[in-house]
């Protein structure tokens, strides 16, 4: 497979503050009050930004995952994910990663996810990986996701994005709430919320593809080019510069849609990476987006299946003022 060095010691980054390692089980039923035999257990090592340097790497791509990570769990994390190929280079810390659960029952089909609040992070901690963002060789892109540990400020995103802008660093965050809304302060050039996300960012629900775009254009408004709006089976509206587009994919068999909004930022940076215009790199993100949820398991996915399904991806210009058909079914 080819991969994609970064020239003249450029670097791609992900950044992740509260990785875990998760733990799923397979349990046919529950007895309450009793005990339950585990039928399989499996780890995998989780996380939002780790998510986007898996596909980053699976698509061939260089990168270097930076965060947290501490204890047993987090050694465990970290062999996990360079096993997979995944270079990383994390501050450890004195607290320990945290493990969630998934719990299959296999009786109901139901999956049923515990998520764990992360370890705190002592403040000298939190200095250490602010250094390390500052003494970063010519960063070229990075993509800062998920949520904050118990404690962090969400001030923390802004002050990183300010960094890697200084840097000369394209960057890109993908988060939710309070963590969204004061990272923006940092100008990032890039978000992907999905709708809800983008709904509580402007605290009004958001209905039409209409409604969807004047939202963006909102956020495009405050200096951030790049508005990338993911709907899940309905695809990604992009909103920049001058740029209006909607891509979508095609009808799928869905094993699983967790972790497809990491795929769809990796795809994202994919495409820029290998010297796409952002229209054309909207067409990776949906490819790699809908790829994950082919397959079972956390931003999982195949370089092959990303490939087949990116001339599948349908994209057109959405004109001032259009009524949309988007509903919520
Ligand atoms: N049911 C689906 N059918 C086809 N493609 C899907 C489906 N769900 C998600 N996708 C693909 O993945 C992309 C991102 O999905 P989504 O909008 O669900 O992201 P998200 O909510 O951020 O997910 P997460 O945070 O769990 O990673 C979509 O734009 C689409 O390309
Ligand atoms: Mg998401």
């Amino acid at each position: 497979m080819k991969v994609i060095e970064r020239t003249g010691g450029r670097m791609i980054y992900t950044i992740t503050l509260n990785p875990a390692l998760d733990r799923t089980l397979w349990v046919r039923r529950i007895h309450y009050d009793d005990t339950n035999r585990i039928e399989r257990e499996e780890r995998y090592a989780g996380g939002k930004g780790t998510d986007v340097s898996r596909v980053l790497t699976i698509l061939g791509v260089d990168n270097k995952a930076l965060g947290f990570v501490g204890g047993f769990a987090g050694e465990e994390l970290e062999g996990r994910l360079f096993n997979d190929g995944i270079s990383c280079d994390f501050i450890r810390i004195s607290g320990e990663t945290r493990t969630n659960i998934i719990l299959n029952l296999l009786n109901t089909g139901t999956q049923t996810v515990f998520s764990a609040k992360g370890p705190e992070i002592k403040p000298y901690e939190l200095m250490q990986l602010i250094h390390k963002v500052e003494r970063l060789e010519d960063p070229e892109m990075v993509v800062i996701s998920g949520s904050l540990p118990p404690g962090v400020h969400p001030v923390i995103y802004r002050k990183l994005i300010e960094i890697l802008k200084a840097e000369g660093a394209w960057v890109m965050l993908d988060t939710d709430g309070d963590a969204l809304r004061v990272g923006i302060r940092g100008i990032p050039d890039a978000i992907k919320p999905n709708i809800h996300e983008l709904s509580r960012l402007l605290e009004r629900e958001l209905k039409g593809v209409d409604e969807i775009i004047h939202a963006a254009r909102t956020v495009c408004d405050r200096g951030i080019r790049t508005v990338l709006v993911s709907m899940g089976a309905r695809g990604i509206i992009m909103v920049g510069e001058g740029e209006q587009y909607w891509a979508y994919p095609p009808r799928v068999k869905v094993e699983n849609t967790i972790g497809a909004g990491d795929s769809a930022v990796a795809g994202f940076v994919y495409g820029l990476a290998e010297g796409m215009s952002n229209k054309e790199a909207l067409v990776y993100a949906v490819a790699a987006g809908t790829a994950t949820t082919l397959r079972p398991g956390t931003a999982v996915c195949t370089r092959e299946d990303i490939m087949k399904l990116v001339p599948k991806i349908e994209v057109r210009v959405i004109e001032k003022g259009e009524e949309g058909e988007y509903d919520k079914d």
